[in-house]
């Protein structure tokens, strides 16, 4: 069964249009996504790929085109429930980690399941249970600084869990870790696909990664090679 979770229709992004400096980012990509899919996009720098991964996560709104989530059309629904659509159903890894550098590890996811509205106790649950499945049962208490890059990523990523949404979006995951780092973090992802039916669209620089993935979409120049 092909159960689709996401679909780009002819996506066209073009940043300051009409302007000086108009840039078209997207030129139409038509493209759709499986539940307990993993996808990577590859593509040179400034293709499009971040553009894409913006659009696909409701984080931006196409110029032209559409992104439907879970059957719902991105540019038909009003703000308020883009953000709720985004909060439920979507999760976000970014090269960066982006966690908080005042609060532990438990207390960065369990701010996920605070934006997503659970329950306080619910929340703190989750997060320990997510916590431990990505190996860090250790390590609720420390802070980012009292981290590796690896173990960094892993808090990412039970945070972007816990809102238990069915489409995962990591740009450049791996991008600040080594080799070995970035193979376990790259299984860990494959493995969250194939255990709990998610979808995870990755974007890499990193070809060697690609072969954990069911497909390979390439971005060049804003259309998919
Ligand atoms: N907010 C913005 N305003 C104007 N132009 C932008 C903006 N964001 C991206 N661009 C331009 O759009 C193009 C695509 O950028 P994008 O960030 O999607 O590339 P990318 O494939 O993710 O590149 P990289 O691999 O370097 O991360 C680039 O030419 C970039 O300069
Ligand atoms: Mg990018």
């Amino acid at each position: 069964m092909n159960n689709i979770i996401a679909r780009t229709i002819n996506l066209e992004k073009t940043y300051s249009p009409g302007e000086h400096n108009e840039v078209k980012a997207l030129k139409g990509v038509t493209t759709q996504f499986s539940s307990g899919e993993f996808v990577a996009i590859i593509g040179p720098s400034g293709s499009g790929k971040s553009t894409f991964m913006h659009l696909l996560g409701a984080l931006d709104l196409p110029t032209s085109g559409d992104v439907e989530i879970a059957g719902k059309s991105l540019t038909k629904l009003k703000d308020n429930d883009r953000a709720d659509l985004r909060a439920k159903e979507l999760g976000f890894i970014f090269q960066g980690y982006n966690l908080l550098s005042t609060l532990t590890a438990l207390e960065n996811v369990v701010l996920a399941g605070d934006y997503a509205g659970l329950p306080a106790k619910a929340s703190l649950e989750r997060a320990k249970e997510l916590l431990k499945e990505v190996g860090l049962a250790e390590r609720f208490d420390h802070t980012p600084a009292e981290l590796s890059g690896g173990e960094q990523q892993r808090v990412a990523i039970a945070r972007s869990l816990m809102n238990d949404g069915r489409l995962i979006l990591a740009d450049e995951p791996t991008g600040e870790l080594d080799t070995k780092n970035s193979e376990a973090i790259v299984e860990l992802l494959r493995d969250l696909v194939k255990r709990k039916q998610k979808t995870i669209v990755m974007v890499t620089h990193n070809e060697a990664l690609t072969r954990f993935c069911d497909r390979v979409i390439k971005v060049v120049d804003g259309r998919l090679a």
